[in-house]
């Protein structure tokens, strides 16, 4: 089960399907992680933001209406902000039907749901805290999500990808939680100007940049600086090879089952 040696192949460039194999199924939902599994990913993103009532749940916007029909559950909310529900509201949520109707009733997952269930499909984590500036002190409850499953922390044998990985756009967020969680590799979403890269070399490990904004120079001054390159968001064949072929560590893609395929014929 989920701690023991992986024996899959250790990929050159990992793939990482993006809120899932979010091309597949509904974005950050425990299918779209049923999909990254039968695809055969190693590695799934996904975004974690808080309830009302302080539970992390995982979902993408900071507002319901696109990926769920909280429109009509709660037809007399004047806003539809994640951070105005509770953890019992957002459950009554549907967070499959917009992507299709084999999906319905596919819920808003917390991030203790999503962990379990990566954890079960040996599937490794790159987790976004977004948004944290609506969310005051969130770093320190998702490192206590963690800690409570330490299998997160221990790597895996042959495996010489990062079990998990932190990542978010706000720096000063990924400082907070490195602190919080020293052990654990941090990414910088976005690109971050190359006279800056030595400063967050100093405690960052990753810079994951638009894929449409990198350099194979770019790439090189990251891994100079000792930090690795994780590009989003890659769902072309062509612009995979492009990327791989400017050094890239990860591809973050809504299609796993490509990125694999592409990766392997380099
Ligand atoms: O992992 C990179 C990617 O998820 C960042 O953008 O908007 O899809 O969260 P977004
Ligand atoms: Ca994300």
């Amino acid at each position: 089960q989920g701690g023991g040696p992986d024996k899959r192949r250790v990929p050159a460039v990992l793939d990482v399907a993006h809120r899932g194999a979010s091309a597949y199924a509904p974005e950050n939902t425990l299918a779209a992680v049923e999909a990254a599994q039968r695809l055969d990913a190693t590695t799934v993103e996904l975004d974690v933001q808080r309830s009302a009532d302080g539970e992390l749940v995982i979902i993408h916007d900071t507002s319901l209406e696109r990926t769920t029909d909280a429109e009509e559950v709660f037809p007399d909310r004047e806003s539809y902000a994640v951070a105005d529900f509770t953890l019992a509201e957002l459950r009554r949520l549907d967070a499959g039907a917009w992507f299709g109707a084999e999906f319905a009733g596919e819920p808003v997952p917390t991030l203790d749901e999503a962990l379990a269930r990566l954890h079960r499909h040996r599937l490794n984590l790159l987790l976004e805290i977004k948004s944290p500036e609506l969310y005051p002190g969130i770093e320190a409850d998702v490192a206590s999500a963690l800690r409570d499953r330490p299998a997160w922390f221990a790597p895996r044998p042959s495996w010489r990808w990062p079990r998990l990985v932190i990542q978010s756009f706000d720096r000063e967020s990924m400082r907070r939680s490195h602190d919080l969680l020293p052990r654990v590799p941090h990414g910088l979403l976005g690109t971050v100007p190359e006279e800056e890269i030595g400063d967050y070399a100093r405690w960052a490990d990753q810079i994951n940049p638009d894929h449409e904004a990198i350099s194979a120079d770019y790439v090189d001054a990251v891994h100079d600086a000792g930090m690795q390159v994780h590009t989003y968001t890659v769902n072309d064949p062509g612009d995979m090879r492009t990327a791989i072929a400017h050094g890239v560590d990860g591809i973050i893609t809504d299609r796993p089952d490509v990125a694999r395929q592409v990766i392997a014929e380099e």
